[in-house]
């Protein structure tokens, strides 16, 4: 089965796709998740960073104050300044596409609506691009994350 169909570039300076998901597990394990038991990790490769960006979902007793992966590691990004996440890996359950909600979506396109995406799949991985799981971001910039 095809699961994407957006063609994606995965430069071969940048680490390979399973090697960001390798980082991702490793986020995933300082998750903070009691109320869902679903831990999460994600892993952003960061335009002029030697290290990708870790982070994990952080779950809270006010359950809607809860935070993803996602959007865990946006803000880290950016508060260690950096700027543009150039590629994301996600993990949830071993070997499942663990695919982004909506609001993460919105929130990546905010710093690179076109980054290329990768999840475990069973054994192996799938890569498709931010664009293709989210087309049509809300953006108030031409150049998001520009100031
Ligand atoms: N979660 C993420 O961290 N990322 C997603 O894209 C989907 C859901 C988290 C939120 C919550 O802590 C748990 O997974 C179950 O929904």
């Amino acid at each position: 089965m095809t699961l994407f169909t957006s063609p994606v570039s995965w430069p071969e300076s940048w680490p390979s796709p399973q090697q960001l998901l390798e980082s991702a597990r490793e986020a995933q394990r300082a998750s903070y998740s009691p109320y869902s038991g679903f831990p999460v990790g994600a892993a952003l490769l960061v335009e002029g960073m030697d290290e990708p960006i870790l982070a994990c979902n952080v779950e809270n007793s006010s359950y809607g104050l809860s935070i993803c992966a996602e959007r865990s590691a946006a803000v880290a990004m950016i508060a260690r300044g950096g700027k543009k996440p150039l590629a994301a890996a996600v993990v949830g359950k071993r070997g499942e596409v663990c695919l982004p909600c909506g609001a993460c979506r919105q929130f990546l396109a905010e710093f690179n609506p076109e980054m290329p995406l990768v999840f475990e799949h069973g054994d192996s991985f799938v890569v498709t691009t931010l664009a293709e799981l989210f087309p049509a971001p809300f953006l108030l910039t031409e150049q998001s994350g520009e100031q």
